[in-house]
């Protein structure tokens, strides 16, 4: 019995070949074990130990047998090619999503509950939307050609000199010249200044700005929206700080710091619209008031991650990225 099972359970070529000799040897109804456990029975009671011994060292046997040769065909076939598919796959790492667009998704989100549609701007910009329309004049430092990226493009038409935008301050005016007041919008994006680098400072930073226009806008409203948009993004604990400032689009104007280690670190800058804004792109400042803020994004991202160094973030050092 055990080498006849075991011959045929060598030649089987397939699964199905391998349940045909499992019922064929081991069947519990009409298998050849069956036969044999038949005649057990007959056996005379003196033999029967040592004829069960052997009856029960074949079946294992065969079972054994069996089992082997079943795991032996499951396994993938080695293919011709030189194609082995038992080898581990190359595995294809999965992008992600960049720190910065991260924060930026989760400011509009933040801003968004808080009522604020988002709104888009140039980068690109004109001296007007830059600093006239933002009433400030002529004179002013913030225009010098040391501490801004004037383009060299000729400057035909309404609006030239043209620059890199250095805040996003612009789009208030971009918005408020296209839409009557009320007006409650952010607006993300990058701005531009020739800043020495260092671990805080880049030539190159994002910015949210903030503009909310309506009846009756107050301070202190401006003061709990920037709270409540730091302890969203940073948490409950998170100190924020307003140090009385001054810009020449709002007034009062405030600058805007969060804890940091041991001391202060400023994130921007805020302060209600100053009459002369208001003014510029046609809203009667006796009817309409409003709050502005300019936040810097890479800042509080890197507060919210514990980045040390700002150049981290531009870097694109995929050791660095892929934490995130
Ligand atoms: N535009 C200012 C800056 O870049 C920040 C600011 C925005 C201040 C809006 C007041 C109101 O520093």
């Amino acid at each position: 019995y055990q080498n006849e099972a075991l011959q045929v359970i060598s030649q089987c070529g397939e699964l199905s070949d391998i349940e045909e000799a499992r019922i064929r040897f081991l069947g519990k109804k009409k298998g050849r074990l069956k036969e044999i456990q038949t005649q057990l029975s007959t056996a005379k009671p003196e033999e029967r130990p040592e004829l069960g011994k052997r009856f029960n060292a074949a079946k294992n046997a065969v079972e054994a047998s069996l089992n082997s040769r079943k795991d032996e065909l499951a396994k993938p076939v080695k293919q011709a090619a030189g194609l082995d598919v038992t080898l581990p796959g190359i595995a294809s790492p999965l992008g992600k999503r960049h720190p910065i667009s991260k924060t930026i998704s989760e400011f509009k989100e933040i801003a968004g509950r808080l009522g604020f549609d988002v709104a888009d701007g140039p980068e690109v910009e004109d001296d007007y939307h830059n600093f006239v329309a933002l009433n400030i004049p002529d004179d002013h430092p913030a225009r010098d050609p040391l501490d801004n990226f004037y383009l060299s493009v000729a400057q035909e038409g309404a609006g030239g000199p043209w620059l890199l935008r250095s805040q996003t301050s612009t789009v208030q005016i971009r918005v408020m010249e296209q839409v009557p007041p009320p007006v409650r919008i952010v607006s993300t994006g990058r701005v531009y200044r020739p800043d020495t680098i260092d671990a805080t400072h880049s030539c190159m930073f994002h910015q949210m700005e903030g503009l909310y226009i309506d009846k009756h806008v107050t301070m202190s409203n401006l003061k709990t929206t920037l709270k409540m948009i730091a302890t969203q993004y940073l948490g409950d604990d998170i100190a924020i700080r307003f140090r009385p400032s001054f810009f020449p689009f709002t007034e009062p104007s405030v600058e805007v710091d969060i804890q940091w280690g041991e001391s202060w670190m400023e994130v921007g800058g805020a302060g209600m619209v100053d009459p002369n804004v208001l003014k510029a792109v046609g809203y009667d400042p006796e009817e309409v008031s409003g709050f502005a803020f300019g936040l810097g994004i890479e800042r509080l991202c890197m507060k919210r991650y514990g980045v040390k160094d700002i150049r981290l973030l531009y870097e694109n050092d995929l050791r660095f990225l892929s934490q995130f």
